[in-house]
C-alpha cells in the first residue's frame, strides 16, 4: 500500500513553550523560570543542567502543577501530547501526574511514607489510577517492578518499612513507584545525588534500560554534566532561569558553544571521581530579583564587552539543533527564533 508523502510534525511527548514561573514575594517578582522552551521527543532522555538555584527544579515543578504559594506558572504552554496542561484544574491534573507523568525527587524520604510499608505504596500508587486491577494484581505488578529495578528479594522487601531499607534501596523503590504506571514522561529531580557512585552509576543504567523497555522519554535534572554524557540524548544548559544553550550531547561536549557551558564543562565531577579539587565559575549567579540588564552570564563571561553587559542575546543557531544565547555566535549563526 502506498501512503501519501507528508511533512511529519516531530513526536513530542512534552513540549513546553515559554514558560514563566515566578515567586511573588514582598519584595518584588523572582522570576524562576524565565521564558523557558523545551521538547522532549517521544522515548528520548533530556537533561537539564545548571548550578544551583538557576531554575531547574521550579521548570520540573511547574509540568507537575506542583508550584507552592507565592509561586506560580505565569505564562506559557506545557503541553503534554499537545494538550495544554498549564491552565488545568488541580484535579484533572493530579489524574495526569502519577499516572501519564512521574516524578522523582532527589531525597527519597520525602515522598515515602515512613510509617506505610514500602511495597504497599507502590501497589497503591497503582491502585490509585488503574480501579480495575485487584490487590492481589496490583501486589504483584508492583513485585514485578521491584525485580525489574534490581530489588532482591522482592517479595520480602514489599513488606519493609522505608527505614529498614538502605538509601540506594529506597531510591529503587521511589523509581518503582514512578515507573509502575509505565508513564509517558518520568522527570527524574537529581535522582542520584544522595547516593554514592556505584549505586548512582547502577540507577543511571537502569533507567536507560527502563527506557528502552517501555519506551518512555525522561527528563534528568542535575548539575553533574558527567550524568548528562553517560544517558541523555539531549541537553539544556540553564542559568538564571533562562535556556543558555542547547543542543545534542555530543554536540554540547564537542562544539561548545556557550562560555557558561565551558565553564561547566570545566567543573565536571566524573562519575566514580571525587568531587574535591573542582575547578567552579568564579562570581555569583545573579540575584533574580535585580536581574543584570544584558546577558544574564555578563557579570561572570570571560568574553563580556560593552554591548553584553547592555543587551540580551537570543538563542543564536549555532548549527542542526544546537542554540546558544551569545553575541558571540551573532556572526556565525542565525537567531533561532522557533527555538524561542
Ligand atoms: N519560596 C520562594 N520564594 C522566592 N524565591 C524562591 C522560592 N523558592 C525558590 N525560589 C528561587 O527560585 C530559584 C530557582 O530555584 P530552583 O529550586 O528551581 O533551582 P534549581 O536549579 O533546582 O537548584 P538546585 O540545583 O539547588 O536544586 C532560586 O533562585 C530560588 O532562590
Ligand atoms: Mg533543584
Amino acid at each position: 500500500m502506498e501512503m501519501k508523502e507528508q511533512v511529519r510534525e516531530p513526536d513530542f511527548v512534552l513540549e513546553i513553550r515559554h514558560l514563566r514561573s515566578s515567586f511573588f514575594t514582598r519584595r518584588g517578582e523572582v522570576p524562576a523560570v524565565n521564558d523557558v522552551t523545551i521538547q522532549v521527543p517521544r522515548g528520548k532522555i533530556i537533561g537539564i543542567v545548571g548550578e544551583s538555584g538557576c531554575g531547574k527544579s521550579m521548570t520540573a515543578k511547574s509540568v507537575m502543577g506542583l508550584l507552592k504559594y507565592p509561586g506560580r506558572v505565569v505564562s506559557g504552554e506545557i503541553l503534554l501530547e499537545g494538550r495544554d496542561i498549564a491552565g488545568m484544574k488541580e484535579r484533572e491534573l493530579r489524574k495526569i501526574c502519577g499516572n501519564e507523568i512521574t516524578m522523582i525527587f532527589q531525597e527519597p524520604m520525602t515522598s515515602l511514607n515512613p510509617v506505610i510499608k514500602v511495597g504497599k505504596q507502590v501497589s497503591e500508587a497503582l491502585l490509585l489510577h488503574h480501579r480495575e486491577l485487584s490487590r492481589a494484581q496490583a501486589r504483584e505488578q508492583a513485585i514485578e517492578m521491584f525485580r525489574k529495578v534490581g530489588i532482591n528479594e522482592p517479595e520480602k522487601r514489599y513488606d519493609c518499612y522505608p527505614h529498614e531499607l538502605s538509601g540506594g534501596l529506597r531510591q529503587r523503590v521511589m523509581i518503582a513507584m514512578a515507573m509502575v504506571c509505565r508513564p509517558k514522561l518520568l522527570i527524574a529531580d537529581e535522582p542520584t545525588t544522595a547516593l554514592d557512585v556505584t549505586i548512582e552509576a547502577q540507577i543511571l543504567k537502569l533507567m536507560k534500560q527502563l527506557r528502552d523497555e517501555i519506551g518512555m522519554s525522561i527528563i534528568i535534572i542535575t548539575h553533574n554534566l558527567g550524568v548528562v554524557a553517560e544517558l541523555c540524548d539531549y541537553v539544556y544548559v540553564m542559568y538564571a532561569g533562562k535556556i543558555m544553550e542547547q543542543a545534542e550531547t555530543f554536540e554540547l561536549f564537542d562544539h561548545t558553544a556557550h562560555p557558561y557551558t565551558k565553564g561547566l564543562m570545566d567543573s565536571i565531577p566524573r562519575i566514580g571521581s571525587n568531587a574535591e579539587h573542582l575547578h567552579t565559575i568564579p562570581g555569583v549567579v545573579p540575584n533574580l530579583l535585580h536581574l543584570p540588564k544584558g546577558c544574564l552570564f555578563s557579570n561572570r563571561c570571560p568574553y563580556a564587552d560593552d554591548r553584553c553587559r547592555q543587551e540580551r542575546p537570543e538563542l543564536y543557531q549555532v548549527s542542526q539543533q544546537h542554540c546558544a544565547r551569545c553575541f558571540l555566535l551573532e556572526k556565525t549563526g542565525e537567531e533561532a527564533e522557533a527555538h524561542g
